[in-house]
């Protein structure tokens, strides 16, 4: 499975990057709007550092809603970078603007997802991810996991090529849980990826080794 960090902020970008384990970004208008981008400018200027910083893919999200448009703003975020993935909201004219992208070599990320049938559709579309959002289904008191189990099983069964992006995590448990599922990619905050990290025994252990090897090194006799 891929990890995906899921923020605009720079510094946290690097703090995951400086990992070794990072293969790509997401983001969307809200988390670009957090980190007080307001120009268009801005926000082109803004995923090109982002693609110069990790090599993988960045998922950038238009924010148009009717085909033309979204292909018009599609291209223009397409042009920054090759590592550029169009972000589409699973809409009519979204599901059309999938297509066009996918007939003309533009990578995309099918965003909002929340059912099987959707997924189905953006597959169909040519969408190279999709994005279920499992903290949102969670919140709703639905089972977001289970939403990506389903969809691995379908994908699977008829053979569609689409990557399963799980979104919307909010726990290091979430992460294990998109795995076993069977998700391609998870997209996670910087904490639900250090939370990863955490062990009880872990640190027991290692104050314990540590402790030890203080003992020995005291007793040891220098090599002549
Ligand atoms: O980027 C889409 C998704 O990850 C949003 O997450 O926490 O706003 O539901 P959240």
């Amino acid at each position: 499975m891929k990890f995906f960090i899921d923020t605009a902020d720079l510094a946290q970008i690097k703090e995951a990057n400086e990992l070794g384990i990072l293969d790509g970004v997401t983001t969307n208008p809200s988390l670009m709007a957090k980190v007080g981008i307001k120009s268009e400018a801005g926000v082109l200027k803004h995923y090109e550092t982002i693609c110069e910083m990790v090599d993988g893919d960045v998922s950038a999200e238009v924010i148009s809603t009717s085909f033309n448009e979204i292909i018009e703003e599609g291209k223009k975020l397409a042009a920054i970078h090759p590592n550029i993935v169009v972000k589409v909201p699973m809409i009519r004219d979204g599901v059309k603007a999938l297509k066009w992208f996918s007939d003309n070599g533009i990578k995309t990320n099918c965003t909002l997802i929340f059912s099987a049938g959707q997924a189905i559709l953006a597959a169909k579309a040519g969408a190279n991810y999709v994005s279920p959002f499992i903290g949102r289904i969670d919140d709703s008191a639905w089972d977001g996991v289970q939403l990506i189990a389903q969809i691995a099983h379908i994908y699977q069964l008829q053979g569609f090529k689409t990557e399963i992006l799980a979104a919307s995590i909010r726990s290091a448990l979430h992460i294990v849980k998109c795995a076993e599922a069977g998700a391609d990619v998870c997209t996670c905050p910087l904490e639900s990826i250090l939370g990863l990290l955490k062990h009880p025994l872990t640190d027991i252990g290692l104050a314990k080794f540590m402790d030890d090897a203080k003992k020995m090194k005291e007793q040891m006799v220098p090599v002549k």
